[in-house]
């Protein structure tokens, strides 16, 4: 029997493939575009290669575009006929890839949860089990993934900065800034290709309003990240936030154009990355030209994907800025059936989607009264439906905005009050029109 780089016993029908799948395992955690390249020469030397075709399933559906699924069911199909020899931990994560496919969430977490539990090493499985946290708004899991994991791990073991940077994303998503950071610096040290280490320290900063500070750091691990796959142009959205909360408009436009959206994909992601930033934009009275037509084709393409709640609410804001009502009223429709109600944390993640979007239309219809009463009962239900703090905070602007617009001034003064306990800037113009002082 082989084993992996880090001793676990792997079912390979030879070291060609093996040394391309560990290529492929350590493409994923540093976020490199030949990843799936790797994996489908691992495939190519051993076509019933069970890893291979698991890692290969998340990475398809973990890219939220149903465009991917057929060859995603396609290779699940082989890797369960080939499972008969494989191992138990082999087995368990073909029964994870079925689970996830089927969108059983709650039986895909508990598969890799276990799975990471008896195999602590599996660098693979921390990753996307952390991920699949992420994506269920539950914090104290991205952290306690990791941490349950960290007794099998030394320095010297293969791979542990990867751990380390994983585990400085859970610290920041959980609130623990002093120690993400402290985390985060020590596996960019370990590893400056660790992109997730470098995002990780981003986020502490941003969370924490330090913008100089994050955009020094962006920029001086930049030459580390240039060479990652579409990860590149959400680091350079997070140096965006700091230029805009600094009010520099100029540097904002520039990173969109060059970076954000330097390249017009349509990736799931970085659709998101577009609509986001050019709506906090909008928040601060910026003209952003035709940037939004772009994003608002691209995201009428995917109206009815419900791959996502959160990347369809980032959807949303494209269809509205760009008038496109019908599709509108699909992504509404497309959210609701979204997601199987059985599980009543999607559950409450869909209704918390759908009143969200409904918040944005009124928002954007200039209904601000309405807005901010779709989004009161939900609001600390939306992390429910993933995504990080940093990149929710967008409805958490656009919730004080229309506060401060449909002059309930008392809510518009609690929430400003709100949003400053935590160290998110205000705009002065917004504090200014509910009388109240800058500082
Ligand atoms: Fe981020």
């Amino acid at each position: 029997m082989s084993a992996d780089v880090r001793g676990l016993p792997i079912t390979v029908a030879n070291d060609e493939a093996l040394a391309a799948y560990e290529e492929a395992v350590a493409g994923y955690l540093a976020q490199k575009p030949d990843t799936m390249d790797h994996l489908d020469a691992a495939l190519g030397a051993d076509p019933e290669f069970v890893m291979a075709r698991c890692l290969k399933v998340y990475l398809l559906k973990m890219a939220f575009d149903p465009a991917f699924l057929p060859a995603a069911r396609e290779c699940l199909d082989t890797a369960r006929k080939a499972a008969g020899g494989a191992t138990d931990r082999e087995r368990r994560h073909v029964s994870a890839a079925r689970f996830l496919l089927d969108d059983r969430a709650v039986d895909v977490l508990a598969t890799l949860d276990g799975i990471a539990i008896d195999h602590p090493t599996d660098l693979m499985t921390l990753k996307l089990t952390q991920f699949l946290h992420f994506w269920r708004g539950d914090a104290a899991n991205m952290r306690d993934v990791i941490g349950r994991a960290l007794h099998a791990w030394d320095p010297d073991t293969p791979g542990y900065g990867f751990v380390l940077g994983m585990l400085s994303f859970g610290f920041e998503e959980g609130g623990d800034y002093e120690a993400a950071e402290r985390t985060g610096r020590e596996a960019v040290d370990l590893n400056p290709e660790d992109s997730w280490a470098v995002h990780a320290v981003a986020h502490t900063i941003e969370m924490e309003g330090r913008h100089a500070d994050g955009i020094e750091w962006l920029k001086r691990t930049e030459a580390d990240w240039l060479g990652n796959n579409n990860f590149r142009f959400h680091l350079w959205w997070h140096r965006s936030l700091y230029h805009l909360e600094r009010n520099e408009i100029d540097e904002v436009l520039d990173l969109y154009d060059t970076g954000v959206r330097g390249e017009k994909t349509d990736f799931t992601t970085d659709i998101a990355n577009g609509a986001a930033l050019l709506w906090r934009l909008a928040l601060r009275g910026a003209d952003v030209g035709h940037r939004w037509e772009e994003l608002g084709e691209r995201a009428e393409a995917h109206v009815r994907d419900a791959a996502n709640t959160f990347f369809s609410t980032n959807y949303m804001m494209a269809l509205l800025a760009t008038d496109r009502r019908e599709a509108v009223e699909d992504l509404l429709a497309a959210i609701r059936k979204g997601s199987a109600r059985n599980d009543p944390i999607a559950s409450r993640a869909v209704d918390a989607g759908v009143a969200l979007s409904e918040a944005l239309r009124a928002f954007h219809d200039g209904d601000y009264g309405a807005a901010v009463d779709l989004v009161m009962p939900v609001r600390y239900n939306l992390h429910l439906f993933g995504g990080s703090h940093a990149q929710r905070d967008v409805f958490d602007q656009t919730l004080v905005l229309a506060a401060v617009r449909s002059g309930r001034e008392s809510l518009a003064r609690a929430l400003i009050a709100e949003r400053e306990t935590r160290h998110r800037q205000v705009p002065a113009a917004w504090k200014a029109e509910v009388g109240m002082a800058a500082h």
